[in-house]
């Protein structure tokens, strides 16, 4: 499963890539807005940080689905072209995801809330399809059943898409789609940072270090006795 960052603070993103496997970073209207400074310039530096290849998935605003391809070209042209185009799943937005993959444009489908939306998202070419787990179990349904029922449509069907699981609020939620098997998901770094912190380990690495330096004497390691 592919491991990207759904934040716009380069700080968080640096920090992240410095510790864990990261696949790239995705980023929506109200991410951007959080950080509080012109959109292509915070963009234009994850892409610098991140390296030309690596994936940055980025939001049309625009409503109708001549203007997201307009917005989406303009994205392209400052962000360059592996850069992945938000499109929310509304009808405007199929008929826009149609449109741009004629162009091999890369495509997430996004705002995804039930998996019809997924299956016809997939059917018009997107490459990933982006259900939102938390969005979903808040409005008492389940977020985890509807992300791997839209991934087995992806691959009962043969389709080159993958699910990108997305509004994570926990570890629970992120592992189940692991387990899965889906494609990828994209987590803000709240949530990355609470993946690892097991007091337990903690526990188990101060126990080792004590009794090494018991045996060999205070801040001695392998390296130094
Ligand atoms: O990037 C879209 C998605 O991750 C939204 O997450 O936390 O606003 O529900 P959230």
């Amino acid at each position: 499963m592919k491991f990207i960052i759904d934040d716009a603070n380069i700080e968080s993103i640096k920090e992240i890539y410095e510790y864990f496997s990261v696949d790239g970073v995705t980023t929506n209207p109200t991410i951007l807005w959080k950080v509080s400074k012109n959109p292509f310039k915070v963009l234009k530096e994850i892409r610098e940080f991140i390296g030309k290849d690596a994936e940055l998935h980025v939001q049309v605003i625009s409503k109708r689905a001549e203007d997201m391809i307009d917005e989406a070209n303009h994205i392209l042209n400052e962000l360059g072209n592996n850069t992945f185009i938000k499109i929310p799943v509304t009808k405007e937005g199929v008929k826009a995801i149609k449109l741009l993959k004629s162009k091999s444009i890369n495509i997430t489908a996004t705002a995804v809330y039930n998996s019809m939306q997924g299956y016809l998202a997939a059917k018009a070419g997107a490459d990933y399809i982006a259900p939102y787990i938390n969005r979903i179990d808040n409005l008492g349904f389940d977020g985890i059943k509807v992300a791997k029922e839209i991934h087995d449509i992806l691959k009962i069907n043969g389709f080159n898409c993958e699910v990108l699981g997305a509004s994570f609020k926990n570890s629970k939620q992120v592992l189940e789609l692991a387990k899965y098997g889906v494609g990828a998901a994209t987590i803000g770094s709240q949530v990355i940072e609470g993946l690892l912190k097991i007091d337990a380990v903690n526990c188990a690495v101060e126990t080792f270090t004590n009794d090494f330096e018991n045996l060999c004497g205070k801040n001695k390691t392998m390296k130094n006795i």
